[in-house]
């Protein structure tokens, strides 16, 4: 079981392995129980308790998401060593690795791919112990950690993983798009209530990730002030007939366009690369609308990522006819899954 913790809404995925596949046994999408602040263990493990039981999985392994507000996702040079020992030495000395002082924070690793490639060459050229690789950093506090874990152990679950949401599409788009992720280059954009994110890929790596704080919140928040109407009208609106506020809706899109285009550019001119597609995931996905004002903004082909394309699907019949429709909304949880799996 994945469960990705949106600020808005919590999207909930049963994953089970089929020989060398996986398979969709059922998903469900249900309001977040807090919106600005993080879930105290207690209530986490209501939520959690409730997700299960509507799920009706029978696993009790759980990965969780972990929003971009919480959980932080760099590149460092580290020596080689194993992960195990890099997680120590950033847990001690993360001002010199992050250029941040992340005190009281915990940390896993993930050796990039041509870095793996690297490091026979390296180990022949260089003495043991100086030989660096390029690794991928996820941070988060320890309480935070904790208190997850202590959300999940109170639900009477096993935390498989915890796992940044960040990173969700990626996982998702290596499954989805073998090829396109192990030669190419795209951006992944996740749109999200309170953030969204940015991921440029290319030739299986993630080489650069931004997160925009903008999304489908400020989108409704604005437009209610706008018209001077309801945040619920205007979600109304926003979601059943966009082309109604047409103007209004651009205009909202076009800072988060903006801040979105200014991380392909600085992506393409460090790469010398260009970006010419990208696949977009999360709620505000949904809407024709949406994606084709993006695309006008950010000047590049942006497609929806079926996430379940991987997949079998064993969904009760209610779920098998709605999947189509929320299946981008679901990607971070699909990823997140994968992840633990
Ligand atoms: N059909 C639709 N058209 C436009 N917006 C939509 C549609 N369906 C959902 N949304 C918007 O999607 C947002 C929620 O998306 P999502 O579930 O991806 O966010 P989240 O994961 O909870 O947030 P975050 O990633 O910031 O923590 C809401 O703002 C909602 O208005
Ligand atoms: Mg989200």
């Amino acid at each position: 079981m994945a469960v990705d913790l949106g600020s808005r809404t919590t999207k909930a995925v049963h994953v089970a392995r089929r020989g060398q596949g996986f398979a969709l046994c059922g998903y469900t999408l249900l309001d977040a129980p807090i919106y600005e602040k993080n879930l105290p263990p207690d209530l986490l493990s209501e939520h959690l308790k409730t997700v299960h039981q509507i799920l009706r999985s029978r696993t009790r392994h759980v990965c969780l998401t972990v929003g971009a507000n919480e959980a932080q996702v760099r590149h460092a040079e580290l020596p080689n060593m194993p992960v195990k020992d890099m997680r120590q030495v950033l847990k001690l000395n993360s001002k010199s690795y992050l250029q941040q002082d992340l005190s009281g924070h915990v940390f896993d690793c993930h050796p990039c791919a041509p870095a793996r490639a690297n490091q026979t060459n390296n180990k022949a050229s260089a003495p043991a112990g100086l030989a660096k690789q390029k690794v991928l950093v996820a941070a988060a506090r320890q309480q935070f950690v904790d208190d997850f874990s202590q959300g999940i152990k109170g639900a009477g679950l096993i935390a498989a993983c915890i796992t940044p949401a960040l990173l969700g599409p990626v996982n998702a788009f290596e499954k989805v798009m073998p090829e396109l992720f192990e030669v190419g280059t795209v951006a992944l954009v996740d749109l999200g209530f309170k953030n969204s994110s940015i991921c440029l890929l290319r030739d299986g790596e993630l080489l650069l990730s931004r997160v925009v704080a903008i999304g489908g919140d400020r989108m409704t928040a604005d437009l209610a002030e706008n018209l001077g109407i309801s945040y619920a009208e205007a979600e109304g609106i926003k979601i059943g007939m966009p082309q109604e506020v047409q103007t209004q809706l651009e205009a909202l899109l076009l800072p988060l366009g903006r801040e979105l285009r200014a991380s392909i550019d600085f992506f393409e001119h460090q790469q010398d690369q260009a970006v010419s597609l990208a696949f977009v995931t999360g709620g505000p996905a949904q809407s024709e609308f949406i994606m084709e004002t993006l695309q006008r903004e950010i000047m590049i082909d942006c497609k929806l990522i079926k996430p379940t394309s991987f997949l079998q699907l064993e969904l009760p019949p209610q779920q098998a006819v709605e999947i189509e429709q929320v299946a981008p909304q679901l990607t971070v949880a699909l990823g997140a899954a994968l992840a633990a799996l």
